[in-house]
């Protein structure tokens, strides 16, 4: 497959995507089953494995939707994300975090931080991929899809600059 001037090789296909999705779901329904947790998925990458994977949710819970972006300022200290559109009371909460990919763990380690200091009962987060060679930070991710190789891979909500989001499958980088 061809996204803007990259060429792409299959790597997951729908019907892995699909089984670890129903794997990680029913791990998801044992975990949370005394509990009314709220999931927060992370847009733009995680949109169909979080529809995917709400789909199989079976417990009394809720969904929101957030989007990051980096503070624009002079000034700023360090990279503090902003969680746009969270509009949830998050204290108290068990939230589960919905990802697309783990990478350096950056991402994850920022937005952990943020939930910690809003006082939630617990975080955790469920990722359908991560890149174990890449994660420079102790990140916990406690429910994975699948752990992969430090190569870029698009499809299935995964973007190369914006493109290739629009497939059921998972492609790799063609080296
Ligand atoms: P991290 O902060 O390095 O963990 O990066 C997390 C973000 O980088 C993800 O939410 C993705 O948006 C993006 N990313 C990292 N690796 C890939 C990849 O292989 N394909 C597409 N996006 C990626």
């Amino acid at each position: 497959m061809k996204v803007k001037d990259k060429n792409f090789v299959s790597y997951l296909s729908e019907e892995e995507i699909q089984k670890a999705t129903k794997r990680l779901a029913s791990q998801l329904n044992k975990d949370y089953k005394e509990t009314k947790p709220l999931f927060i998925a992370i847009l733009n990458g995680s949109f169909m494995f979080a529809s995917d994977l709400f789909k199989e949710i079976k417990l009394e819970c809720e969904i929101s939707f957030i989007k990051l972006s980096s503070y624009d300022e002079m000034s700023s200290t360090g990279n503090v994300l902003e969680l746009i559109g969270l509009n949830e009371n998050v204290f108290h909460r068990d939230v589960v975090i919905i990802e697309d990919i783990v990478d350096t763990g950056n991402t994850m380690k920022n937005v952990l931080e943020q939930f910690k200091d809003r006082g939630v009962k617990s975080v955790e987060v469920v990722s359908l991929l991560i890149k174990p060679e890449a994660l420079a930070n102790d990140v916990e991710v406690k429910y994975v899809g699948f752990e992969i190789p430090n190569k870029f891979v698009v499809g299935y909500g995964l973007d190369y600059d914006g493109f290739g989001r629009n497939t059921k499958a998972i492609y790799q980088l063609k080296s």
